[in-house]
């Protein structure tokens, strides 16, 4: 199988389940070496890493800290720039999903959700992105959603940071292009997560009759198109967003 990352480095956030678990088995499959953020330290989380890293004769570095948390996020960030490897990539695919009618929601949970969804994403690339200006080259993917582009009733909080997310990447992909650094994000649908639990039923089947595929996307499919942005295949695209949600009917 032709590896199409082959001794890229690469930043996965949320990489402990779902789309970014997802990336990091694909990524490593693809000869990527990865730092694998979670927030908290897991022995399991750690035992599956070395065991990828073993079957796909990558590295993998489990790296972890709070996006919520400003400090944090420097310091780790700062740490892997210490070890000297040229950082390729960064996917900053980690986000919360809560929220309600404004009328029921206090504004410093509004703050909170944005502290992960959007400033820990901005402090990431403010970061990193100074590292691979050095290297003249780099690729950045934000995960987006179609929430950020719609309106769902209750889903202001988590909408408006996905919109903000959106914005950022086509901003930013005009501030980075003359260093090489490319930016782009991916907009899923439904992808079946822990995350896609936070709908009801209703939610869920309103979704989907929208839906042109009539299903969720499994989150490897995701992947697949986190994978596409982050190589050499895209090299001509940046501040794109590219959406992957099974195709959107307007009734
Ligand atoms: N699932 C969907 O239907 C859907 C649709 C559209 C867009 N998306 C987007 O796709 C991305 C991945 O979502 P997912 O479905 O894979 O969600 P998920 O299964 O709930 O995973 C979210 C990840 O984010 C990490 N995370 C959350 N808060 C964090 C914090 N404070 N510090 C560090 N890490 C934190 C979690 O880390 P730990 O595991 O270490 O706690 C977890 O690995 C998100 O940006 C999401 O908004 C998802």
């Amino acid at each position: 199988m032709e590896k199409r990352l082959e001794g890229k480095n690469v930043i996965i956030t949320g990489a402990r389940k779902g789309i970014g678990r997802a990336s990091v088995e694909l990524f490593a499959k693809n000869g990527a070496n990865i730092w694998a953020c979670a927030k908290k330290f897991d022995t399991k989380f750690e035992m599956e890493m070395y065991h990828l890293a073993e079957q796909y004769k990558v590295w993998i570095k489990p790296v972890y800290f709070d996006l919520a948390d400003e400090n944090a996020i420097s310091t780790a960030l700062y740490n892997i720039i210490k070890e000297k490897e040229p950082i390729d990539i960064l996917i900053n695919n980690a986000a919360v999903s809560y929220g309600t009618m404004l009328g029921m929601m206090p504004i410093s949970k509004i703050r909170q959700l944005f502290d992960v969804n959007f400033f820990a994403q901005l402090q990431m690339i403010q970061i990193i992105a100074k590292a691979m200006i050095k290297n003249k080259q780099g690729a950045i993917i934000n995960l987006a959603s179609v929430s950020g582009m719609e309106v769902y009733i209750g889903n202001l909080a988590y909408g408006a940071s996905k919109a903000a997310v959106i914005y950022a990447t086509k901003q930013l992909s005009k501030e980075y292009a003359p260093y090489g650094i490319r930016i782009n994000a991916v907009a899923p649908g439904v992808v079946h997560t822990d995350m896609d639990q936070t709908r009801t039923e209703e939610q869920m089947r309103e979704v989907l009759e929208r839906t042109a595929l009539k299903r969720g996307a499994q989150p490897e499919e995701i992947a697949k198109a986190i994978l596409f942005l982050a190589s050499e295949e895209a090299s001509y695209i940046t501040g794109s967003i590219l959406v992957v949600d099974g195709g959107r009917i307007d009734f």
